[in-house]
């Protein structure tokens, strides 16, 4: 998969992309991610990419017309390449967008930066508009960075176990359980015996207990939406059982 990156700070990104996973992923062609500085594009001696809104206010706004050189240029007449817009506006970025943009075989990411882009490039250059949370950052890079990493290690061939994606939180619609490593006892800490038996249906059955536990306790919303089987609800009664009980105990 190819990503290409518009930015006023490639060098911001690179560092995190030329280390583990990614890195390799990369080294392996897997993924080949491209760094384009948005300065590049701007028109005049001192390559202005931005200015103050029209009308008045704080802050500066990015131009349009490097933007929509930059896009050009990168597409190079490219059709079909989603071109998403990294703004506390776009739609909230999840696993499940992280899948639809995995099965994309090129993207372009644009990092916006101060109060936000001229709003012609939203209407008239980009094709989508993704926000990693409810939060406001200085820029769109770490925000670039969330969107390739998730993307990334959903490609085939990224992660070196097979299927360690599948299982991860949120995959399944769950959040994990809990891991261990050795020691099997530190301090006072041992290891759940069930992990220590070798008994793979045991211990898969154990995990999946465990990761329901866990999402009815920190994202029961995540229940709602997940899919479930016959015996993973006979679980959630049970642990339902229990915490009415320890409230009628109290
Ligand atoms: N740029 C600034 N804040 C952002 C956010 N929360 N998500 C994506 N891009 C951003």
């Amino acid at each position: 998969m190819r990503i290409d990156i518009v930015t006023l700070f490639p060098e911001m990104l690179s560092g995190y992309l030329g280390h583990s996973i990614l890195q390799r992923a990369q080294a392996a062609d897997l993924l080949d991610v491209r760094l384009h500085n948005l300065r590049d594009y701007a028109a005049g001696k001192h390559h202005v990419t931005d200015e103050p809104p029209f009308g008045g206010g704080g802050g500066m706004v990015l131009k349009p017309e490097p933007l929509f050189a930059a896009v050009a240029a990168v597409l190079a007449g490219a059709a079909d390449v989603p071109v998403v817009l990294l703004t506390p506006q776009g739609r909230l970025f999840s696993q499940p967008v992280a899948a639809e943009l995995a099965a994309q075989s090129r993207l372009l990411l644009l990092c916006g930066r101060y109060e936000g882009v001229d709003e012609r490039v939203r209407q008239y250059l980009v094709t989508d508009e993704i926000s990693i949370g409810d939060y406001v950052l200085t820029g769109g890079e770490l925000a670039a960075l969330v969107v390739v990493d998730a993307v990334a290690r959903l490609l085939p061939g990224v992660l070196g176990a097979e299927g360690a994606a599948e299982t991860d939180s949120h995959a399944t619609g769950l959040l994990e359980g809990p891991h261990y490593t050795r020691p099997g006892q530190f301090r006072t800490w041992p290891v759940p015996e069930i992990l220590r038996s070798g008994h793979a249906a045991n211990i898969a059955r154990w995990r999946r207990q465990q990761a329901l536990r866990r999402t009815w306790q920190r994202r029961p919303e995540l229940l709602l939406t997940a899919p479930l089987t016959d015996e993973d609800r006979y679980y959630l009664a049970i642990l339902a059982e229990e915490r009415a009980g320890a409230l009628r105990g109290r």
